[in-house]
C-alpha cells in the first residue's frame, strides 16, 4: 500500500490567530481529498536567530546551531507539498517566519535543495498592506528551493485584522481553497509519474551541492 499524500504547513504566527484559522480552512480542503495536512507552528518550537558567524557562507555543510529547525527541515522533506503561510508585520514578513526562512533556507537548504520538485504554496495574512509583497518573498524562496509553485488564481492573500475576521473573508479563503485543490493536483500527477515510470527524475534536482565552489573554507570541511 502507498503512504498517503501529505502537506506540510509552517505557520509563521506569533498567535492561534487568522493564519491558524486560514490553515485549518486549507486543512479541511485537503482532508477532502484524502491529504494528510500537518501544520508547524513556528511559535512552539525551538529556533535560534541567525548568529554573527556567517559560517554557512564559508563551508558547504550545514547550520551546527542545536534547536527545533532540522526537524522542521526533515518534516519539510519528508512531505510531499509545503505551504508557507504568514502575517505580515511592518509591510514585511512576520518575524518568525523570517527568522525561519533564514535558519532554514540559509542554514541548511541551500546546499543540496532537498526540497526540489517538492509542491509548494504561499499564503500570506495581513489587515491589507503589503500581503501581495510578503506573498511574493515566499513565492521567492520556494522557487530558490526549486519547488513547483502552483498558482490560485489570485494569490492567496487573506485580509484580516482581530482574530477571526480571516473566516469572513470570503474571496482569500477561495483563492486557499484553490491552492489547497491544485497543489493536491500536483502532488498527485507527479505521484503518477513516478508510480508508471519508476523513476522521481523528471525534473532534476540539478548539481548536488550549490555551496561548492563558493564556500571559502571547503576544503577544510568534510560535506
Ligand atoms: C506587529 C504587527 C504589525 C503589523 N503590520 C501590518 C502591516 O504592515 N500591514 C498589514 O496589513 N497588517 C499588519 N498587521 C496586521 C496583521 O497582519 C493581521 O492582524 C493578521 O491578521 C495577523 O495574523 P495572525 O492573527 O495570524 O497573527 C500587523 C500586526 C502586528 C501585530
Amino acid at each position: 500500500m502507498t503512504a498517503p499524500l501529505k502537506i506540510l504547513a509552517v505557520n509563521g504566527s506569533e498567535r492561534d490567530g487568522n493564519t491558524a484559522d486560514v490553515l485549518r480552512h486549507a486543512a479541511t480542503a485537503a482532508r477532502r481529498r484524502s491529504v494528510v495536512f500537518e501544520t508547524v507552528d513556528l511559535r512552539s518550537i525551538r529556533m535560534e536567530r541567525c548568529g554573527p558567524c556567517g559560517d554557512c557562507n564559508d563551508r558547504t555543510a550545514p547550520c551546527a546551531v542545536a534547536d527545533s529547525v532540522p526537524g522542521v527541515v526533515r518534516r519539510m522533506v519528508e512531505a510531499d507539498g509545503i505551504i508557507f503561510a504568514a502575517p505580515v508585520h511592518g509591510f514585511g514578513t512576520a518575524s518568525l517566519m523570517q527568522t525561519f526562512i533564514e535558519r532554514a533556507g540559509v542554514g541548511y537548504l541551500r546546499f543540496d535543495r532537498p526540497l526540489s520538485n517538492k509542491v509548494a504554496g504561499v499564503i500570506s495574512v495581513a489587515r491589507r498592506y503589503s500581503a501581495g509583497e510578503v506573498w511574493s518573498q515566499l513565492t521567492a524562496n520556494a522557487l530558490l528551493n526549486r519547488m513547483i509553485v502552483v498558482g490560485s488564481g489570485f494569490p492567496a492573500t487573506v485580509h484580516a485584522l482581530h482574530r477571526g475576521d480571516a473566516l469572513k473573508d470570503e474571496e482569500g479563503l477561495t483563492n486557499v481553497t484553490r491552492l489547497v485543490e491544485r497543489m493536491t493536483d500536483m502532488i498527485e500527477l507527479l505521484a503518477e509519474h513516478r508510480r508508471l515510470t519508476g523513476r522521481d527524475d523528471l525534473l532534476p534536482a540539478g548539481e548536488v551541492n550549490e555551496r561548492v565552489g563558493l564556500a571559502l573554507n571547503e576544503t577544510k570541511v568534510a560535506v
